[in-house]
């Protein structure tokens, strides 16, 4: 199903002309693209600048890339935004990030809806500000029909935390008799995560020179490729999107079979 969709209606006449995409084989895009946009303090600490405004520059970064996405109609992106580690962070830099999400979701909905995307939220919301999360839930309805990318904002969310929600509801189930053990499998597992109805991550990007997943998508990138940069997010331009991608059309995917795929 999702493979289909990569053979859909081709993009506007502007994105199949931009010189930007050229060499791109658009038949071997990723499914799902799941981003660590990492290095945004280091970014801002090396122009001798405030961490916070590293995460400003990380929004203007992230901008670009979803329209690349939306450009290259890419299924599905997915962004690490806040992890459940993250609240370790001094309270000053966490409630600047709050306030940076309601102030980034204010002014992109519009847009976004206009570019037919369809937002969707991976975490642990209840924990988010009121203003965040009715901010979120608004958005979420108002794009729900939307049939663009699917882009997905990972916020006060970690895998640990994901499957552990997901092994309750499941346990909760078994244990209201509306299920048998034998009946968790795969797709059970899957329709209980954050992520249910989206397609496998198939590439992870992390920015920033570090080459950890920190608790991210930990269940859905069991079979991803992935791709490192040195590069800051706040400098992770189209361009180097566009490298990525193409880097990934050349990856042999054997899935523990033989064949490429
Ligand atoms: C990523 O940049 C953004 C968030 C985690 C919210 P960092 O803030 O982690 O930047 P570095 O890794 O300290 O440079
Ligand atoms: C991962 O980056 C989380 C986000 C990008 C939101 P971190 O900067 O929090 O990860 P660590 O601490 O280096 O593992
Ligand atoms: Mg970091």
């Amino acid at each position: 199903m999702w493979k289909k969709l990569l053979l859909g209606p081709r993009p506007s006449n502007e994105a199949v002309e931009n010189p930007l995409y050229n060499g791109i084989d658009r038949g071997r895009l990723p499914v799902h693209t799941a981003i660590i946009m990492d290095g945004n303090g280091r970014w801002a600490e090396g122009r001798g600048l405030l961490r916070t405004a590293g995460h400003t520059a990380g929004v203007d970064a992230l901008k670009q890339v979803l329209k690349v996405a939306i450009d290259l109609e890419l299924p599905a992106l997915t962004v690490y935004a806040f992890s459940t580690e993250n609240w370790k962070r001094p309270h000053t830099e966490v409630d600047f990030l709050m306030r940076l999400f309601v102030d980034y979701l204010t002014k992109e909905i519009d847009e976004m809806d206009e570019d037919n995307v369809k937002l969707r939220f991976l975490g642990r919301m209840d924990e988010l500000s009121p203003a965040l999360k009715d901010l979120a839930r608004v958005a979420v309805e108002r794009m729900k029909d939307n049939t663009g990318v699917c882009f997905n904002v990972a916020m006060n969310y970690g895998g640990k935390d994901e499957i552990l929600r997901a092994t309750r509801e499941i346990a909760r189930r078994a244990q209201a008799r509306a299920l048998s053990p034998e009946d968790v499998d795969e797709k059970l597992f899957e329709s209980c995560l954050d992520t249910e109805g989206l397609p496998p991550v198939d590439f992870v990007i992390r920015t920033s020179g570090d080459m950890r997943l920190s608790n991210y998508l930990l269940w859905q990138a069991a079979y991803a490729e992935f791709w490192f940069t040195d590069t800051n997010w706040p400098d992770f331009t189209p361009a180097c999107f566009v490298e990525a991608l193409k880097d990934f059309g050349k990856r042999k995917r054997r899935f523990g079979g033989l064949k490429n795929k």
